[in-house]
């Protein structure tokens, strides 16, 4: 498993996505203030908030989401990871057009600084993470170029360490949680964009200031449902579609979890994150217990 992940700042990383070289080149990044970046620890529903945001960037300059002509074109493809990809590809970036959207799994102190210089907007998207870590397992298992787990025991045991790609979960939320107050700064659970999805995306938009009409907002809630993105993935994500789309849900973890890690993963939870913000806002209580 360890000869998948390199090490940066203390942080593991999968070497088939990022490099050290990459992340040097990263730290001098300029951020332009009308960027537009998704922040969101792996697996915590980073492609259904990514197609929203494409949709609403699409109405916000008068195309139709989903139309051809809406589609991003080649160079905005190669660039939604921004911790991913060759050294050169932060100097291409310079030459986009405004707006460039990113994403991004990386802890706040490992962006660049020129990000919160420049008050670039951030949605920031957390999910609970009992079904962050099952859903982080199933992904796991499915994809070659990650670190793989024979069995859920062992996979649940690093995942309480810092042993995963991209770090550890309860460090990244109660980092974050440091920079909520900022107003430059959105936070939106899994949960409550599950609950209401009409209702988070009309949020998002008002926080990117773009306004939306009725038919704008049906056409990027519709487009946007589990279904229709799962019905759309091979489109999207070719053959990786079924390890993306999933199942999409809230409570899987029952599935997977014993009593006693049950009991584990609540220790940690109260311990480091539940007097934090983003830990309040998780809803523990409600969608863990
Ligand atoms: P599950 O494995 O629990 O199904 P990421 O995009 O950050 O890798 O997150 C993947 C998780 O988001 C998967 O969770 C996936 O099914 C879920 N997901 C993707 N699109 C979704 C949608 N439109 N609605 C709800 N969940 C979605």
């Amino acid at each position: 498993r360890d000869e998948l992940l390199f090490s940066y700042k203390g942080i593991p990383y999968p070497i088939t996505f990022c490099s050290p070289e990459s992340f040097k080149a990263l730290e001098s990044f300029e951020a332009r203030s009308d960027d537009v970046i998704l922040a969101g620890y792996p697996k915590s529903g980073t492609n259904w908030l990514r197609q929203i945001l494409t949709d609403l960037i699409a109405v916000s300059q008068k195309k139709t989401p989903g139309s051809e002509s809406s589609a991003s074109d080649e160079d905005l493809e190669e660039f939604p990871y921004l911790e991913v990809g060759d050294v050169e590809k932060y100097e291409r970036m310079t030459k986009l057009p405004s707006p460039r959207f990113m994403v991004t799994h990386l802890r706040p102190e490992n962006l660049p600084k020129s990000i919160f210089k420049n008050k670039v907007k951030i949605l920031l998207l957390i999910r609970n993470p009992k079904d962050v870590a099952t859903s982080f397992y199933h992904f796991s298992k499915g994809l070659a170029s990650f670190p793989s787990y024979d069995n859920w025991d062992d996979f649940f045991r690093d995942f309480m360490t810092k042993k995963m790609p991209w770090g550890c979960y309860f460090e990244y939320v109660s980092e974050w949680s440091k920079y909520t107050d900022k107003e430059n700064i959105m936070a939106i659970t899994y949960e409550e964009l599950k609950e209401n999805r009409a209702l988070g995306v009309k949020n998002i938009a008002a926080f990117f200031g773009i306004p939306l009409t009725e038919e704008e907002l049906q056409l990027v809630v519709d487009r946007s449902s589990f279904q229709s993105m799962k019905k759309n993935s091979d489109k999207t994500h070719g053959t990786f579609g079924n390890i993306f789309f999933r199942k999409g849900g809230v409570s899987d973890w029952k599935n997977l979890f014993t009593e006693d890690q049950n009991e584990k993963m609540d220790k940690v939870f109260e311990e480091q994150i539940a007097g934090t913000k983003l830990g309040k806002k998780l809803k523990y209580d409600l969608y863990c217990k």
